[in-house]
């Protein structure tokens, strides 16, 4: 017995040696997982990266299967998504995997992004990897966006017509690029045509590449940790950093426990609150597209919310576009605004700590108000929300440098 196992192992190494000398398999172990050392003070927050890769791997496989029975015809797309609901084996579970998996894409992708506000992980020399990040987070928005308007319900068409419409307040081209991006005089077949192409192949690919990338970064610069003390700079006799641990197994240990107790939330939701009580996917998205009939109440999903608040407290249309487009965009710009001598909220005086929190409030409140009707007192208290989203990146140039902090130890703490 003893025997033949060791004739296996034997053939085993063989074939990997053999597949070795024609394919780096060895090296790429080595070098990504099992000599990759990461800071030995991971946290909570560092689970949110292999969530994210997680949902990323279940979206692309539910859609695969949701593809292979939905109809992207503005005839038949919302009788199809029923059809899939009631008829298709397990077709329930699918579609509802794929559309709770994007808000939980998007709940795992903002933990992600707060951890770095936290710990100051897009700062140098990580900001090409905060760059990719920012650019995966832009796609991802677009993906989302275009998936929503697939199911051709009420809100997917009207959500789509705010949306596109507002490329129109673009002073001179705007008029002519609605009429590109919907492909027609208005909102129609060839727009839902265009944005399945888009949001099954085109938006997927460029996302794969951008993780890719984002990871290619991460591996070059090595990971931050709550200390923001780059482990690199200490190093034993062997070149290894005296504060690191093997990647694998230390981290893929601590990583699969991190996706299974994500997994009993995900289907605790899924089985019990899939729609999350119009959250996830809205009432109005229950009824059949039509171009006659606007819905009351017109907003997108929540994670789009907060920008869309920005939106409309500014009564042009025009600078409305421009400050929505400006409040994602200076996220890009951190690296490079805040300039503190230290990079972990752990050693940062009390200015940070009181800006962090005054801006995840606004945040939050700002993604509330972007659902709520619009009364005259909530604009109001929107204009005032969107003041404090902006006056943290400016006070953030400004105090960032010479704000208190506290010394940083040599070593992490653990
Ligand atoms: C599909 C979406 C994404 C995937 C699959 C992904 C994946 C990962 C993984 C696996 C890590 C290492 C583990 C960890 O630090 O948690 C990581 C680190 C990081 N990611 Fe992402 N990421 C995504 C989106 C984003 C976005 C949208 C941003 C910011 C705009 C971002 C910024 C960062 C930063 C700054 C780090 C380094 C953190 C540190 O070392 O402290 N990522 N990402």
């Amino acid at each position: 017995m003893a025997r033949t196992e060791g004739k296996v192992a034997q053939q085993a190494n063989a074939l990997l040696d053999w597949v070795d000398d024609r394919l780096p398999v060895k090296s790429f172990w080595d070098d990504h997982l099992a000599k990759y050392y990461a800071p030995k003070n991971f946290n909570f927050w560092y689970y949110m990266g292999s969530l994210a890769l997680l949902v990323l791997v279940m979206q692309i496989l539910t859609g695969i299967f949701l593809t292979m029975h939905y109809k992207p015809t503005a005839e038949e797309a919302f009788a199809s998504v029923e059809y899939i609901m009631r008829d298709v084996d397990w077709g329930w579970l699918i579609r509802y995997m794929h559309s709770t998996g994007a808000s939980f894409f998007f709940i795992v992708v903002y933990l992600h992004m707060f951890r770095a506000l936290l710990y100051g992980s897009y700062r140098k020399p990580r900001e090409l990897l905060w760059v990719f990040g920012m650019l995966i987070y832009l796609l991802l928005m677009a993906e989302a966006f275009m998936g929503y308007v697939l199911p051709w319900g009420q809100m997917s068409y009207w959500g789509a017509q705010v949306i596109i419409n507002l490329f129109g307040a673009i002073p001179a081209i705007g008029e002519p690029l609605v009429e590109w991006i919907r492909g027609d005089y208005f909102i129609s077949d060839a727009t839902l045509n265009r944005f399945f192409a888009l949001h099954v192949i085109a938006l997927p690919v460029a996302l794969l590449g951008l993780v890719v990338l984002h990871l290619t970064a991460l591996h070059e610069t090595g990971s931050n940790n709550p200390d923001g003390i780059e482990i690199k700079k200490l190093k034993d006799e062997n070149g290894v950093p005296l504060d690191g641990i093997p990647f694998h197994p230390y981290y893929t240990v601590k990583d699969i426990f991190g996706c299974a107790m994500f997994l009993l939330v995900f289907a605790f939701v899924i089985f019990f609150w899939p729609e999350a009580g119009g959250l996830f996917l809205e009432h109005d998205n229950f009824v059949p597209a039509d171009p006659l009939v606007t819905p009351e109440h017109i907003k997108p999903v929540w994670y789009f919310t907060p920008y869309y608040a920005i939106l409309k407290a500014v009564p042009d249309k025009l600078m409305g576009v421009v400050l929505m487009g400006v409040s994602v965009m200076i996220l890009f710009l951190l690296p490079w605004l805040d300039r503190s001598p230290v990079k972990s909220i752990r050693y940062k005086g009390a200015w940070f700590k009181i800006l962090l929190a005054l801006f995840t409030v606004a945040f939050i409140r700002l993604g509330m108000l972007g659902m709520a009707e619009g009364t005259v007192a909530q604009t109001w208290e929107t204009r005032w929300w969107t003041f404090v989203y902006f006056a943290f990146f400016i006070c953030l140039f400004f105090f960032s440098k010479n704000g208190k902090t506290k010394p940083v130890p040599e070593r992490v703490t653990h």
